[in-house]
């Protein structure tokens, strides 16, 4: 049987990689794709899952419902300097020769239930069925903990894209984007009792989908492929002047890809904490890794720690790019 997915998302480029590997991997039931701000205000998000998922011709979408606007308190953090101003790489501005958008805007609608009661009514629908993957802020996540507590422990479990236990992060050293653009979200989930796997820069960042092969696959034609490379483009020269490698991260797409294959990663169990109120460390994720400094209460969720990456590589590359 296969798994049933929500995916909660800030769709900038590599979330829309993740929503194309979601989409093309048989073991997954993607229930909805609710949208975040994060990278780009959550109307930005909303317009490029619906844009992403239009590429696919499906006989049916899933669900596609607007989250929420801003972080729980602090202020907002946009990536559009990664992403570009619409969260896609500046695709919405390309023309075909005859001048109109080679990306017109997307037919399907949205739902009209808000994401977060869309998260939660799916739970109740499928108690300890859902994995809930949030590849963004964890706004949407932290709200529906506040509001229904109880019925988020009934998920089976959730993974976080985000946090940097063991390297740099990438918007502070010690911060991660995901938990520092709303830090008191991720430190309301990580206290919410729900089974969780952190997804950090520590594996994210090991696994690069090289410009040649993003070239060599658009060449050959396919309009999911030519899609990857327009979105990119921007994304890897982001990459190539400041992580000096020639492609890009994709991050959110490794969190996809672990829910269905997680022999992908080495785990360990972890007590995870978020720092919410340093001026130099906000949206710190703070664990200790050893077990042996496990504290009494004992872990809350499980980090990956390694990736094999060309595997992962393949994978994509696979089931998105050929
Ligand atoms: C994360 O931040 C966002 O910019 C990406 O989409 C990814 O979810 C990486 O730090
Ligand atoms: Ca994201």
């Amino acid at each position: 049987m296969s798994m049933r997915i929500i995916l909660d998302t800030d769709t900038g480029v590599d979330d829309a990689l993740a929503i194309l590997l979601a989409m093309r991997s048989p073991e997954l039931t993607v229930e909805a794709i609710t949208a975040v701000s994060g990278n780009v205000h959550v109307d930005h998000c909303v317009r490029n899952i619906l844009m992403t998922l239009e590429l696919l011709e499906l006989e049916s979408i899933p669900a596609v419902a607007r989250g929420e606007d801003g972080p729980l308190a602090s202020a907002v953090t946009l990536a559009d300097n990664v992403h570009a101003d619409d969260g896609l790489g500046g695709v919405s501005k390309l023309l075909l020769a005859d001048g109109q958008p080679r990306y017109s805007a997307p037919q399907n609608r949205l739902s009209p239930t808000h994401a977060v009661d869309l998260i939660l009514e799916i739970i109740e629908r499928h108690p300890g069925e859902i994995t809930l993957i949030a590849v963004g802020p964890l706004t949407n996540v932290a709200r529906a903990v506040i509001n229904n507590p109880f019925r988020m422990q009934k998920l089976k479990q959730l993974i976080v894209m985000g946090g940097a236990f063991q390297v740099y992060g990438n918007v502070s050293p010690v911060a991660e984007f995901n938990i520092f653009a709303d830090p008191h979200a991720a430190q309301v989930v990580c206290g919410a009792g729900i089974p969780m796997v952190f997804v950090p820069l520590d594996v994210t960042m090991q696994a690069v989908l090289s410009a040649p092969d993003i070239d060599l696959y658009a060449q050959q034609g396919g309009k999911v492929a030519r899609f990857v490379k327009d979105c990119t483009d921007h994304y890897v020269d982001f990459h190539r002047q400041r992580r000096n490698v020639d492609g890009c991260f994709i991050h959110d797409a490794l969190a996809v890809a672990v829910a269905f294959q997680p022999e992908l990663v080495t785990m360990v169990d972890a007590k995870i904490n978020v720092e919410t109120a340093g001026d130099l460390t906000s949206g710190m994720t703070v664990a200790d890794l050893r077990p042996a400094f496990m504290p009494d209460e004992g872990p809350n969720g499980k980090v990956c720690t390694q990736v094999k990456a060309d595997t992962f590589i393949s994978l994509f590359n696979e089931r998105v790019l050929k």
